[in-house]
């Protein structure tokens, strides 16, 4: 399959550019960044240590004296800026993050827009920060809600989109008047070294928003939790790490954001355009190889289309072309890493001992890549070990159901609440199965949901609080009260 020449010049470009920066921090060790596709170590990069964190911290907490104190309207114009320059390098932050993570080159596209859609969009939300006035209760007083800057933010971000979790926390972050560090995923730091270099061309402090890249993830972890001039810190990630960042940063009562794993149930109800329930599917299930916290884990189908649908399915499924993302036409990329085939093998071989059959697909390429067919199993009971975990890959378990209270109760059982969807044409049920779904994002004949505009985030273990839109600004501001009294009356 051909590749992108002009993608893979301006990949070697940024990778020059990422060495050259990245050689001015000495004396730390360096760690390589490999590309999944190939295996072939794209750049090595220092590893930043908790003195370093530390230091940055001090750093910060200068930076951001002066930048609380400038206007909404001056931060926008920064954050535009920061927008346009990642808009004028899109190919080449695209062929870099695909060169990095796997994704094909299309969705990498799509992540840079998406990424960048957070940074306008919080841009003039930051003009937004109202607060209030309440309604007096003694005429001597007048009762004032202020909003105000938080305060130092720690980020950890992961690698699934190394691009668009780093704007989805840092552009909020920076238009509430915020400084923020970011600790991107060992296996992805190269795209957020990218913004770091933009964002500084483009004006932002060069303290204000540091990226520090480690292959030790708990020494700067444990800096950021126990840290007390941190105060908020949000992760994107796993649960069981979001419940373990939760625990240690109560010693110092940060405030959390924590968008974490998800176990998506994709309702397909008899009443259903069947064609594009599929199409949906299709898309949900496989972007980004099926590694997303919103993809759909557990396709649940009425019986009486059961058959029908897997056919549709199963006939798609056959038609994606796997391979390195760098190359045209290329549908679903690599895993990231040896740890993630595993992973799904393991959930495949379990399911398929008790009873699931696998239609299509269903083994890695071969034993030393990262590439896992796209499989569709069906014959699935909902205790099977690939219907009860995150699957993170891109195997399709297909559940029967006979009725909408069965499908609502499947969905529901788990401890995790992020997004849910589902196919009808009847308008009640599509009002009756939002309102029954314990999720925190529902797609309704939809079968992708994310937007800038949009609150992300998930209800039960699936996280606190939510990323983008206008609910998003407010995890990194504090309320203030003032009582102003001795007016007179
Ligand atoms: C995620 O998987 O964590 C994010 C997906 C999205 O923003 O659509």
């Amino acid at each position: 399959m051909a590749s992108n020449p002009h993608a893979l010049r301006s990949l070697a470009e940024w990778l020059g550019r990422i060495a050259d920066y990245t050689d001015a921090i000495t004396g730390r060790e360096r760690f390589p960044i490999k590309n999944p596709a190939t295996n072939e170590i794209l750049v090595a990069i220092p590893s930043l240590t908790a003195e370093d964190a530390n230091a940055a911290i001090t750093n910060s907490l200068a930076a951001a004296k002066e930048w609380r104190r400038t206007t909404a309207q001056a931060r926008a114009n920064i954050l535009h800026k920061w927008a346009q320059l990642i808009s004028e390098h899109h190919e080449a932050l695209a062929a870099l993050l695909t060169a990095e993570q796997g994704k094909p080159l299309v969705e990498a596209r799509g992540e840079i827009t998406y990424g960048t859609s957070f940074i306008t969009w919080f841009a003039e939300e930051g003009k937004r920060a109202y607060g209030d006035i309440i309604p007096t209760n003694a005429p001597t007083r007048r009762l004032i809600v202020t909003k105000e800057p938080i305060g130092l933010v720690a980020a950890i971000t992961p690698w699934n989109f190394p691009n668009a979790m780093i704007t989805r926390k840092v552009a909020p972050a920076l238009a509430a008047g915020c400084p923020i560090l970011v600790k991107p995923a060992e296996d992805t730091p190269l795209s957020a070294i990218a913004l770091e270099i933009l964002a500084h061309e483009a004006g932002v402090p060069r303290d204000l928003f540091r990226v520090l890249p480690t292959n030790s993830p708990a020494e700067i972890g444990g800096v950021f939790t126990k840290h007390p001039d941190i105060r908020k810190l949000t992760f994107t990630g796993s649960t069981p790490v979001g419940k373990y960042l939760m625990q240690e940063s109560a010693y110092t009562v940060k405030k959390v954001s924590m968008e974490l794993g998800g176990n998506a149930p994709f309702i397909v109800f008899d009443d259903a355009d069947l064609d594009a329930a599929v199409a949906g599917a299709i898309l949900s299930k496989f972007r980004n190889a099926g590694q997303t916290c919103v993809c759909a884990n557990r396709i649940l189908v009425q019986s009486s289309i059961y058959s029908q649908f897997i056919d549709k399915f199963t006939e798609k499924v056959e038609s994606l072309i796997v391979g390195n993302g760098i190359d045209e036409g290329v549908s679903v990329g690599p895993l990231i890493n040896k740890g993630a085939i595993d992973k799904v093998q393991q959930l495949l071989n379990d399911s398929l001992s008790q009873g699931a059959r696998s239609i299509v697909g269903g083994h890695p390429f071969d034993s030393s890549s990262l590439f896992f067919e796209p499989t569709v199993l069906c014959d699935v009971t909902p205790g099977m070990p690939i219907a009860q975990s995150e699957i993170f890959g891109p195997i399709a378990p297909i559940i029967r159901f006979e009725t909408e209270e069965e499908a609502v109760a499947l969905a529901n059982d788990t401890p995790f609440g992020l997004a849910a969807y589902f196919w009808t044409q009847d308008l009640g049920r599509a009002w009756r199965v939002s309102e029954a779904l314990e999720y925190g994002m529902i797609g309704v004949n939809e079968g992708t949901i994310s937007s800038e505009a949009a609150p992300f985030g998930g209800m039960k273990e699936s996280g606190i609080g939510r990323e983008g839109s206008k609910y998003g600004l407010d995890e990194f501001l504090e309320i203030k009260y003032t009582s102003m009294g001795g007016l007179g009356a």
